[in-house]
C-alpha cells in the first residue's frame, strides 16, 4: 500500500517537474509572441502608418513598408538601429531602448500583417 501511493506519487512529480522544465525552457528563447508585439507598436504607428500600413507623414518622410515583411529580415533590421551599424536617428531611438524580446514579439508581429 506504502509503496503503491510513493511510486504514484513519484511519477506525478517527475510528469509534472517535465512539463515545467518544458514551459521554462521554451519562454527562454526569444521566440516572438504576435500578441505581445500588437501591445509594442504603438510607438511605431505614427510613423509607420497604422490602420491600412500606409505612411503617416508622406510629406515629412518616405517610411520603408514593414508590415508583411520576413521575420528575420525585421529583427536584423532592428538590430542594425540599436547596434548604430543602420543610423537613422529616429529609429535609432526607437530601437535603442528594445530588448530583444521586443524585437523578437514586433517582429513576429509586423511579418503576420500583410
Ligand atoms: C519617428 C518616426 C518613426 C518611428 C516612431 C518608427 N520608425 Fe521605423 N523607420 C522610420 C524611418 C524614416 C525609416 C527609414 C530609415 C532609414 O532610411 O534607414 C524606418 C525604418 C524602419 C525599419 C527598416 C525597414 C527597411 O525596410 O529597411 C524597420 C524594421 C522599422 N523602421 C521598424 C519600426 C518599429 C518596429 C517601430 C516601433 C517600435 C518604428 N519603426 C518606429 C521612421 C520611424
Amino acid at each position: 500500500m506504502g509503496t503503491f501511493w510513493n511510486d504514484n506519487l513519484k511519477h506525478f512529480t517527475l510528469g509534472f517537474l517535465g512539463l515545467w522544465i518544458c514551459f521554462g525552457a521554451s519562454s527562454a528563447i526569444a521566440a516572438g509572441d504576435i500578441e505581445a508585439g500588437a501591445n509594442k507598436v504603438s510607438m511605431c504607428v505614427g510613423c509607420h502608418g497604422i490602420p491600412n500600413y500606409k505612411t503617416a507623414f508622406p510629406k515629412t518622410y518616405r517610411v520603408p513598408r514593414i508590415a508583411g515583411q520576413k521575420v528575420d529580415y525585421l529583427v536584423s533590421a532592428l538590430k542594425a538601429y540599436r547596434s548604430g551599424q543602420r543610423s537613422h536617428p529616429s529609429m535609432k531611438a526607437v530601437a535603442g531602448s528594445m530588448t530583444d524580446q521586443d524585437i523578437a514579439d514586433i517582429a513576429a508581429y509586423y511579418a503576420s500583417l500583410n
